[in-house]
């Protein structure tokens, strides 16, 4: 059986959202592997935020936000972009892959780049494997649900 990953992207309201969109209207289909999660400014994302999404079971997770410069928060995208290295880091330091973790800078006029960035994240998953920070817990609690789903 083929390795499907499962990946989050934080996605900024004002390019990496709107950019999805286009890429939408376009008609542009990108890996249904990727989960978008919409924030008003990468800036909000915290370290917790893409940590908690790797124990709860994303393989990969990438932040998608503003160019440099062209935050409406002024400089949230750079925030995020420190905080996306802090978590590469700390996966590094306990022996799992950085490259699970990515942020990408791109514009709401970016509808292929979108789907260029979704396409080389879950490529790049897809080598990987599964994500070993899968815990007992979340197998557990999908084998719940796939018996729950059969009764
Ligand atoms: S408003 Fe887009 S990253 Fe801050």
């Amino acid at each position: 059986m083929v390795f499907e990953p499962f990946i989050i992207a934080f996605c900024c309201n004002y390019c990496a959202y709107a950019a999805a969109d286009l890429a939408g209207s376009a008609r542009l289909q990108y890996p249904p592997n990727v989960r978008i999660i919409r924030v008003p400014c990468t800036g909000r994302i915290d370290v917790i935020h893409i940590l908690k999404a790797l124990e709860n079971g994303a393989d990969g997770v990438y932040v998608a936000g503003c160019l440099e410069g062209n935050c409406h928060y002024l400089t949230g995208n750079l925030r995020a972009r420190k905080r996306v290295q802090y978590v590469r880091d700390l996966l590094s330091h306990i022996g799992i892959e950085k490259e699970r973790v990515e942020m990408y800078h791109m514009s709401a006029a970016e509808g292929a780049k979108f789907v260029e960035v979704a396409k080389e994240m879950t490529e790049r998953i897809r080598k990987l494997g599964p994500s070993p920070l899968k815990g007992e817990t979340f197998m557990a609690s999908r084998a719940t649900k796939k018996n729950e789903n059969r009764i």
